[in-house]
């Protein structure tokens, strides 16, 4: 088998101190083509110089380095010899520790300010003498470190860019990570090009090749199953593995009885047709369904879901090795392997500074439980990897676009959109009323443009009229929002010729409905799902 050593790539390495932004930081790197990698604020010196990192950035945060808990950095971090960019909090920290005089100006700047480049500052290379900016700090540099000099100000702020070129020290009051800073990107590309030397090796292309080489190396010889849930990240991974170990992966669908629409066919089509996946189907919604029959806590059917999925999951690999023994040809010794979707942002390690929960992780995203119970080694070939990137990386792969796309869907599945008790009724409902959702959402025009839009079937009857029929019947909900990661969602302003035809076709082809809703609740204070 072919194996060789690990490249290391270009990289920046971004120490967190607790921004909202700091993802976005290290998005704004990766689309320079440059790997960025988020560490916690505190990694001693000798730790970031091991990871030989091209360029280090020092995140804002919410805090004041005066605060008696601020979060502190190795200040030898400072003398490594690697070009640092400290934006916002990282930038008083820098003067702090470099003998800079930062005050606490009792106040917050907020908003747009407009910046203008005083010299040649490499960072500004190219941007003109006047850009607009996007500010919130509390604290403020009033005075330089030794060696460092103006870059840039603000009409509010004699220091909005310092730098000391011959240490290769920047710093910004301002975050050039955000949308509301324009160029902002051109600022990140001249640090991380031209002051920190970074090429673009950081592509899709060069990290599916590592990354099956990665996992030949982690498997050897070795079996390793997948649960496939036809979502974009256990896609990816099955097709990813696919690429590297062939029939070595096998792929498990289970159908809980809880999905939408044909999605069995679909999965079966573009994984067992197609890529010529080993895949296991196992239909076990008779199971789930009594497991759930006069259930109606949502907390208890996400746990009985979760629980029965385990035990389908378990039960099927036994299966898998009796029909390899049965088989004969093909002795192995077990599945020893679990293939999993976890994301980067799944993985970094959290840093919640003064009260802001910048990535806390919801529990109930990640389907837990499998590699405890089963003693499982776990593979996770796209840990490293952002949504975005995992989409691009399931594209090369030759996923098609539906796949890739698709909206999130949650593991429960329709039993956390049916409240109340979950019957074959009930979701015989709920599944007609989503495919035509869906359906009006892709031929409008708006299924890729928002997070999701799917159905919701309420425990409510109401009282409507149909020819001169009165009719006392269910009530769907339709929920349309628009969000960047889950954590935060606001409903969409969709046209309201969209709402009409989507409820016209609800309420005269699903039977059993006679209202629709529109949800307009923001999260917070609701949530995306309904349970
Ligand atoms: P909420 O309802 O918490 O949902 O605002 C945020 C996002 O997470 C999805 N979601 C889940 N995903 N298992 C999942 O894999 C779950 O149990 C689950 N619950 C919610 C939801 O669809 C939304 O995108």
């Amino acid at each position: 088998m072919k194996t060789s050593t690990p490249v290391q790539h270009s990289r920046i390495l971004i120490l967190d101190f607790g921004s909202q932004y700091t993802q976005v930081i290290a998005r704004r790197i990766r689309e320079l083509q440059v790997y960025s990698e988020i560490v916690a604020f505190d990694l001693p010196a000798a730790q970031v110089a091991q990871r030989r990192p091209n360029g280090i950035i020092l995140s804002g945060g919410p805090a004041s380095v005066y605060d008696k808990n601020a979060p502190r950095i190795d200040p030898e971090i400072f003398s490594l010899g690697i070009p640092i960019l400290g934006i916002c909090y990282g930038l008083m920290l820098m003067a702090h520790h470099l003998g800079g005089k930062v005050e606490f100006s009792g106040r917050r700047e907020y908003g747009a300010a407009v910046l203008h480049v005083t010299n040649g500052s490499e960072l500004f290379q190219g941007l003109g003498a006047q850009l607009d900016v996007w500010n919130s700090h509390g604290d403020e540099v009033t005075g330089l470190p030794e060696g460092f000099r103006v870059a840039a100000k603000t009409d509010n702020s004699p220091f909005a860019a310092v730098e000391d070129s011959l240490r290769k020290l920047y710093g910004l009051q301002f975050h050039p990570e955000v949308a509301h800073t324009p160029r902002g990107k051109q600022i990140l590309e001249n640090f991380v090009y031209h002051i920190c030397h970074c090429s673009m090796d950081w592509t899709m292309g060069s990290f599916i090749e590592e990354a099956c080489e990665r996992v030949r190396r982690q498997v050897g010889e070795a079996r390793v199953v997948l649960g496939l849930s036809g979502g974009v990240d256990s896609s990816v991974v099955a097709a990813l593995l696919h690429k590297a170990i062939g029939d070595q992966l096998t792929c498990i669908f289970v159908n809980n009885g809880l999905l939408r629409a044909r999605e069995e066919e679909m999965v079966q089509r573009v994984f067992g047709e197609n890529f010529r996946v080993r895949l296991k189907y196992v239909d076990a919604t008779d199971r789930f369904l009594d497991k759930l029959r006069g259930v109606t806590d949502p907390e208890k059917k996400r746990k009985i879901i979760g629980n029965e999925f385990i035990d389908v999951f378990q039960h099927a690999t036994e299966e898998l090795l009796q029909e390899d023994k049965q088989k004969g040809s093909d002795e192995h010794s077990g599945y020893r392997f679990l293939a999993q979707g976890t994301l980067y942002p799944d993985v970094i390690e959290s840093v919640a500074i003064g009260g802001n929960p910048a990535h806390v992780i919801k529990s109930h995203h990640n389907v837990g439980g499998l590699p405890e119970k089963m003693h499982f080694e776990l593979v996770e070939p796209v840990r490293e990897l952002f949504k975005d990137e995992v989409r691009q990386a399931g594209l090369q792969l030759g996923l098609p676009k539906e796949v890739v796309y698709r909206q999130p869907f949650p593991g429960p599945g329709l039993a956390v959109r049916i409240l109340g008790e979950v019957t074959p009724e009930r979701l015989n409902i709920l599944r007609e009323a989503d495919t035509i959702v869906t359906s009006e959402m892709e031929s409008s025009d708006w299924y890729y443009r928002v997070w999701q839009s799917f159905a919701v079937l309420l425990p409510v009857r109401s009282v409507g009229v149909m020819g001169d029929q009165r009719t006392y019947e269910n009530t769907i909900v339709l929920r349309i929002v628009e969000s960047q990661d889950g954590m935060t969602a606001d409903w969409v302003r969709v046209p309201y010729e969209l709402l009409a035809r989507i409820s016209n076709r609800i309420s005269n082809e699903v039977k059993g409905v006679n209202r629709v809703c529109y949800d307009i609740s923001s999260k917070p204070p609701s949530t995306i799902e309904w349970e």
